[in-house]
C-alpha cells in the first residue's frame, strides 16, 4: 500500500520533507504540494510528479491525498491541523503544534471528537539513535533515578527575525519535548537566568539564555540556549542518575570549537545533525499510516510543549520562576 501525502508549505523544512516522502521513504508518494510561494510550489510539485493546488484546503480534501504535512510558520499550524482533522485525514504537524496552548487545546478537543488519533507533531529528537539510546538507559534504570539534565541548543546565527522569546518557543521546545519524553514526568515550572550578552547577536536578541525547568518529581533540566554561538550547530545531553549518566556523545573530546579554527565533527545546522532522525521519523509515520496506527508525539505532547516554552516566555518577561499550567490529561491520550 502506497500512502499518497499532500505537504502544505515547500520552505526549508517542508521541502526536505518532500524529498524525502517521494525517494527516500518507502511506502510513501507525494501527490499534492501548496505554499503561498507559487513559483516555488509549481518547481517542487513538477520534480516530483506531484499537483500543485491553489489553496490549502485543495491539498486537504484532494481525493489525491490520504495523510497530510504541515510545514508552514506555527502561527498556520491551528486552522490547517483543525482542516485535516475535520476532512478525516490524519496529519503530521511540524513543531510547534500551535503558538498558544488555546489553539493546542481547541486541535485536542476536535481529536478527541474524531474518535482516533490523527495528529503526529514533528519532534524528531525521538528518533534520533542517540536520545534513544539514552532513553534505554534511563527506562532500563542502569543510571538509577534520574536527579538532573544539562542540556545545550546552539546555532552558528539566527535570523534578522529572532525575538529574545523565539529561543524558547522555536529551540528548546525541542529540549521540552525531549525532557518530557525522557523522564516520562511533565515539566512543572520554568525560570529563565540572564546571561552577559555576546556582541555577535544582534543588538536587540538576548543570546544567550539559560533556562532551568523543574520536573513534577523535581527533576532539573537546566538549558543553555545560544543561537549566535558562530562555531557551528551543537546540541548536547547529559542525564544524571543516581548511579550513572546518559549522556549524547560531545562532538569533540575536549576543548575549543570555534568557526574555522577547530569546529570539525561540529554539524554546521540541524539538517545535518538530524537527518537520519527526519527519516526514521517520516518512515515510522508512514509505516504506521499503512496499519492505521499514529504512535509518534501526540497533540497532547505538542500542547504540554508549547505549554512550558510559554511559561519560559512568562518567566523572561517577569524575571522569576513562573508555573506551567497544564489541563489533566485526557484519557484519550493516556
Ligand atoms: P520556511 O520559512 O523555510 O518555510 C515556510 C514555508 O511556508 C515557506 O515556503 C512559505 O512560503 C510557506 N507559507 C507561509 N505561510 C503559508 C501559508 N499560510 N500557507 C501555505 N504556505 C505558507 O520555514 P521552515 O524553517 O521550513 O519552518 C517551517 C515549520 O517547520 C515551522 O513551524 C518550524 O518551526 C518547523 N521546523 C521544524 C524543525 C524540526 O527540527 N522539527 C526544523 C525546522 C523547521
Amino acid at each position: 500500500m502506497t500512502i499518497r501525502v499532500g505537504v502544505i508549505g515547500t520552505g526549508s523544512i517542508g521541502t526536505d520533507h518532500v524529498k524525502r516522502l517521494s525517494s527516500q521513504v518507502t511506502g510513501s508518494t507525494v501527490s499534492a504540494l501548496y505554499d503561498i510561494d507559487t513559483e516555488r510550489v509549481c518547481e517542487i510539485a513538477s520534480s516530483v510528479g506531484a499537483v500543485a493546488f491553489d489553496g490549502p484546503l485543495g491539498v486537504i480534501d484532494s481525493p489525491l491525498v490520504d495523510a497530510v504535512v504541515i510545514a508552514t510558520p506555527g502561527e498556520t499550524h491551528a486552522e490547517l491541523t483543525l482542516a485535516c482533522i475535520e476532512a478525516g485525514k490524519p496529519v503530521f504537524c511540524e513543531k510547534p503544534l500551535a503558538p498558544t496552548t488555546e489553539e493546542c487545546l481547541g486541535i485536542l478537543e476536535a481529536e478527541i471528537a474524531s474518535g482516533r488519533r490523527l495528529v503526529q507533531v514533528g519532534f524528531m529528537r525521538r528518533y534520533d539513535r542517540a536520545y534513544r539510546t539514552m532513553k534505554q538507559a534511563i527506562d532500563d534504570r542502569s543510571i538509577g533515578e534520574v536527579l538532573l539534565m544539562h542540556c545545550l541548543h546552539r546555532n552558528v546565527s539566527s535570523p534578522p527575525t529572532y525575538t529574545s522569546s523565539m529561543p524558547f518557543t522555536d529551540s528548546v521546545i525541542h529540549e521540552v519535548d525531549t525532557s518530557r519524553w525522557l523522564v516520562g514526568e511533565e515539566l512543572v515550572a520554568a525560570t529563565v537566568v540572564g546571561v552577559r550578552k555576546s556582541a555577535y547577536a544582534p543588538e536587540h536578541l538576548l543570546d544567550p539564555q539559560i533556562v532551568l525547568l523543574e520536573s513534577a518529581s523535581g527533576i532539573l533540566v537546566d538549558v543553555e540556549v545560544f543561537v549566535n554561538c558562530q562555531y557551528g550547530y551543537d546540541v548536547r545531553c547529559e542525564v544524571v542518575g543516581e548511579l550513572g549518566v546518559a549522556s549524547l556523545d560531545p562532538p569533540r573530546s575536549t576543548a575549543t570549537l570555534m568557526t574555522r579554527v577547530a569546529a570539525d565533527g561540529v554539524p554546521p545546522d540541524w539538517k545535518v545533525r538530524f537527518g537520519e532522525a527526519y527519516l526514521v521519523e517520516l518512515q515510522d509515520w508512514i509505516d504506521g499510516l499503512g496499519q492505521n496506527v499514529i504512535a509518534g508525539p501526540s497533540a497532547w505532547d505538542g500542547y504540554c510543549a508549547t505549554a512550558v516554552s510559554q511559561c519560559c516566555v512568562r518567566s523572561l518577561e517577569s524575571g522569576g520562576r513562573e508555573t506551567v499550567d497544564l489541563i489533566e490529561m485526557p484519557a484519550f491520550y493516556a
